[in-house]
């Protein structure tokens, strides 16, 4: 038996932007996806312990599937098994992550599915080869979609810089609160929708992501000098940015107007894709429960997390 876990994400700053090439900073969480692989001769069996919302399990020699969820998960789980053309096996999920939230859920899945399958065949993967392959099965599974921001999270950790390339950065971690609207978004429509906004207006949403950017780069050094009062409020002209460029929604707005005020954070802002999904907040003096309390008033799941996590890892004496 064998078991690795893989870390969740969140886009700190620039989601969208960086779809054109601007500069995004995301950082993995201390929420992980956990998968064990052990021998199950004559079958191929998917299960999950917990997948936040509620369970299921599924036998893929019958094909019975009991919930959405499930179809999810087993989809990505599927083309892992079917890269390594993986028989006789029992595979389960226990995952700490909410799906289809934008924080990096199937991309943990997948990155600790290939790193725990190939400890257990004696494959000898590479972080590099997991990263690859985990990409390139995320975005298959995707039809095409996703970049390769969660998968390389999930499996190097830390905070990652993305522009045209993905460099790691080395900073400290930072204490967040995370917002769940508990509505599903499409990231497909959405970066669609903003694409089709700059094309239409280019000379108002080009000037959007350039300053997008300029933001992602200031943030740098201002979590290194650990400085959230300015971080904060960098958190919340990107969250107007996004806003201006239609990408929020009124759950999400009212989680990010509740942080500010009652909840009294030095900054919040949606984190991905947007249109539903999740907001992040950066707790101010109140601190992260009387946070986590005007989240919760305002109908949104907080989860309390840290950033700049580890990434994929195999989990001992199993
Ligand atoms: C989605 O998590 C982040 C977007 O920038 C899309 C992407 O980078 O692939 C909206």
């Amino acid at each position: 038996m064998t078991t690795a876990s893989a870390p969740g994400k969140i886009i700190l700053f620039g989601e969208h932007a960086v779809v054109s090439g601007v500069t995004a900073l995301g950082g993995a969480i201390d929420l992980r996806a956990k998968v064990t692989v052990r021998d199950l001769p004559g079958s191929v069996l998917i299960k999950t312990e917990e997948l936040v919302l509620r369970g299921f399990s599924l036998d893929l020699t019958t094909d019975r599937l009991t919930s959405t969820q499930a179809a999810h998960a087993t989809r990505y789980i599927s083309a892992v098994l079917r890269e390594f053309g993986v028989k006789d096996i029992q595979v389960c999920i226990d995952s700490s992550l909410p799906q289809a939230a934008g924080l990096g859920s199937s991309a943990a899945i997948v990155v600790a599915a290939v790193a725990a399958i190939s400890q257990h065949c004696g494959l000898g993967l590479s972080r590099k080869e997991i990263a690859e392959i985990s990409y390139r099965l995320e975005k298959k599974v995707q039809q095409g979609l996703g970049s390769p921001m969660d998968t390389a999270l999930a499996t190097y950790g830390g905070y990652l810089q993305i522009s045209r390339d993905i460099q790691p950065l080395d900073l400290p971690p930072l204490e967040m609160v995370v917002g769940y609207t508990k509505m599903p978004h499409d990231t497909k429509s959405e970066v669609e929708k903003v694409q089709d906004l700059k094309k239409r207006y280019f000379d108002l949403v080009d000037p959007i992501f350039l300053a997008i950017g300029a933001i992602s780069k200031r943030a740098v050094p201002l979590i290194r000098e650990q400085n959230p009062a300015e971080l904060g409020q960098l958190m919340n002209v990107n969250h107007g940015l996004l806003v201006a460029l239609g990408v929020s929604s009124r759950e999400l707005d009212e989680l990010v107007y509740a942080a500010i005020g009652a909840g009294g954070a030095l900054g919040a802002k949606l984190t991905g894709a947007g249109g539903g999904g999740c907001m992040i907040a950066l707790p101010g003096t109140a601190g992260v429960d009387a946070l986590m309390v005007a989240l919760r008033q305002a109908r949104g799941v907080p989860f309390k997390v840290m950033t700049g996590c580890e990434g994929v890892r195999l989990e001992g004496d199993l």
